[in-house]
């Protein structure tokens, strides 16, 4: 089977000279259909680094990443911004949402992007079950840190990405409003057959995953489960 994203040898630095930062040391990587895999690791350790370089959003500096066996160094700038559209959902540490649109209309735009209705999940599940119903109109300054975070996830699951990398999706929610993100991630990988990364600080949620890997320096390490 095709893994659904693959790093081969990935390396990422910062800067130049005696400013090198070797945030990424080199990094083999495999994400199959159904698997949810956990990163943790201290602060600075290259975990968002390693996510960011994974879903596309830098180039590494070294190393190849290949997205259901099509290498992904080759590609246009175009078809990198097609394939990051269609097969990936992020839900970053900085919230990504769109300054002047409200939470409706985050998900509007989106199904403006992409007509295709079939490829959509419930909106009005989705709102349910992170309970956005009632800020649904309102614009991201006008939200807590919880619900930007709810809402943030609403538009990454929205139109059914195959890998959704979640960069610390829990941290500013209530204890079991993070279970309940957490089992979403669960079943969005085990029951729909996509592949999920979350990045936590949270090693009660640690539980729900398939696989543990440790950041440590830039180095990836799988943790092997007793
Ligand atoms: N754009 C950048 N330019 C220069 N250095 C950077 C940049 N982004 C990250 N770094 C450095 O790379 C290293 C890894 O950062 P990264 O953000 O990946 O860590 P992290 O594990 O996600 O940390 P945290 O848990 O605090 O979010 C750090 O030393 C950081 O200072
Ligand atoms: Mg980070």
């Amino acid at each position: 089977m095709t893994p659904l994203i693959e790093m081969k040898q990935v390396t990422k630095s910062y800067g130049e000279g005696n400013m090198k930062v070797v945030a990424l040391h080199e990094t083999n990587f495999q994400l199959n259909a159904g698997e949810f895999v956990a990163i943790v690791g201290p602060s600075g350790s290259g975990k968002t680094t390693f996510l960011t370089t994974l879903g596309q959003l830098q180039e590494p500096s070294g190393g190849k990443i290949l997205v259901k066996g099509t290498e992904t160094g080759n590609l246009t700038e175009k078809e990198k911004t097609d394939l990051r559209f269609k097969e990936f959902g992020f839900i970053l540490q900085a919230s990504n949402l769109i300054p002047f649109l409200t939470v409706k209309e985050q998900l509007d735009l989106i199904d403006r992007l992409d007509k295709d209705e079939s490829s959509k999940s419930d909106r009005q599940e989705l709102f349910d079950l992170l309970d956005l119903n009632k800020v649904q109109n309102h614009y991201p300054k006008a939200l807590s840190g919880g619900e930007r975070q709810r809402a943030a996830i609403a538009r990454a699951l929205y139109n059914n990405p195959s890998i959704v990398l979640a960069d610390e999706p829990t941290a500013s929610l209530d204890t079991q409003r993070a279970y309940q993100v957490t089992d979403m991630l669960a079943s969005i990988a085990h029951e729909q057959g996509r592949g999920v990364v979350m990045i936590t600080h949270d090693t009660r949620l640690l539980d729900k995953v398939d696989r543990v890997f440790i950041m440590n320096d830039g180095h990836l390490v799988e943790e092997i489960q007793a």
